[in-house]
């Protein structure tokens, strides 16, 4: 890892992923974007559906950019979800009030998806539409991420519905028939890969996979359906643009986070909230960023707790090249006063050391 001057004239989050070590930390947020802004409860209410906000470009970009006007964060997420993946599949996807998502009954024969290129692009061009205007948009030396999920976390909502706390169906039908499973999941990794390739022809500067049920599985079970087809996406995308760091976030995978960054090779890791940071600092391997992880909750509650807590990581990872984030999403009750006091802290912290 190399040193640079403070005058770096490329975008902070941009360089800090390519393994500079910067003087200091590029930080953003999962949820950045949402309901704990009133900017985006104000637009939201207007709007009979969630899903329609996401393939509304202009309204899309207003509330990626929402965030960014706000406040001195290093990074724009796309506003989408990863559930636009199945709804271009032609599953229904509907999200309802204070439920979350629902899903209608699977497209798929023993695990084929009918996979049209050209009809699964134009379902989600509005999205690439979106990341173009941002792109063109003036936003300095913000960095744009463009996200998926990864099959495993898609499979589960496609397969169960919506959320769930036992994951039985999908589990169930991958320990009874892994080979129309493993169909299913390898098609994902396929609409996946086109989905992210068309983010970053429209302007994606990093990319985000988003695994957030990984953390369910036996050792085995998360071997063969996060790490393998992880690996796969990983490496489709580098063929085509070795140049665009990719952080992956296997939410919950614990001791297997370090299988997972040797075996994905990933550029960087999101870590969630229960992972300790001495212990990340030290094993996860050297070349690879390590992002996260403040307890949302330490974010809602603030106060000297969360300064505790936002100081503990920073000196943890210290020695590392390291993105600020949560452990898991904004929280919609957060006061932005904490969100606020957690960038400046972020961004004063080299200062003050
Ligand atoms: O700001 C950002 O982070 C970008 C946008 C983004 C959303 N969802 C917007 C959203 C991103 C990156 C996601 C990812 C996502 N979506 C994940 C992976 C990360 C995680 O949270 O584990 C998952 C599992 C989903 C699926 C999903 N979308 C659920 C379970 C829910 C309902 C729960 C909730 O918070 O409402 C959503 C809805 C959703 N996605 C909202 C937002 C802003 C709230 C919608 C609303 O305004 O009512």
């Amino acid at each position: 890892m190399t040193n640079r001057k403070t005058e770096n004239p490329e975008k902070l989050l941009i360089t800090t992923l390519s393994g500079i070590k910067e003087p200091s930390t590029p930080i953003w947020l999962m949820r950045q974007a949402g309901r704990y802004l009133p900017e985006y409860r104000k637009l939201r209410v207007n709007t009979n559906s969630f899903l329609d906000l996401c393939y509304s470009p202009d309204m899309a970009t207003t509330i990626t950019l929402q965030p960014i006007r706000r406040f001195n964060l290093d990074a724009a997420i796309v506003f989408s979800d990863i559930l636009v993946i199945p709804d271009a599949l032609g599953q229904e996807v509907k999200f309802v009030e204070g439920e979350g998502p629902r899903l209608g009954p699977m497209n798929e024969d023993r695990g084929h998806l009918s996979l049209d290129k050209q009809k699964f692009l134009s379902h989600l061009s509005p999205v690439y539409e979106t990341i173009q205007k941002i792109s063109s948009s003036d936003i300095g030396k913000t960095a744009i991420i463009g996200f998926a999920g990864a099959p495993w976390t898609i499979a589960t909502y496609m397969i169960e519905g919506g959320p769930t706390k036992t994951f039985s169906k999908v589990k169930g039908w991958s320990y009874r028939d892994p080979d129309s499973f493993e169909r299913l999941i390898n098609g994902l990794v396929v609409a996946i890969t086109w989905h992210l390739e068309q983010q970053i022809q429209a302007g994606a500067e990093v990319i985000q996979i988003f695994d957030s049920w990984a953390g369910v599985l036996s050792p085995k079970s998360f071997h063969r359906w996060v790490i393998k087809p992880t690996r796969q996406i990983v490496q489709n995308i580098k063929n085509s643009y070795s140049h665009i760091p990719i952080i992956g976030f296997p939410r919950g995978a614990g001791i297997g986070y370090v299988d997972y960054v040797n075996e994905t090779k990933v550029n960087a890791v999101s870590l969630d909230t229960t992972v300790p940071t001495r212990w990340a600092a030290e094993n996860i391997p050297k070349d690879c960023v390590l992002q996260g992880n403040l307890d949302p909750d330490a974010l809602l509650n603030g106060g000297i707790p969360m300064l505790e807590h936002i100081r503990t990581i920073l000196r943890d990872f210290s020695e590392r090249n390291h993105v600020f984030n949560l452990g898991h999403g904004v929280l919609p009750t957060t006061p932005i006063n904490n969100v606020e006091t957690l960038i400046k802290t972020v961004k004063s912290y080299n200062s003050s050391n």
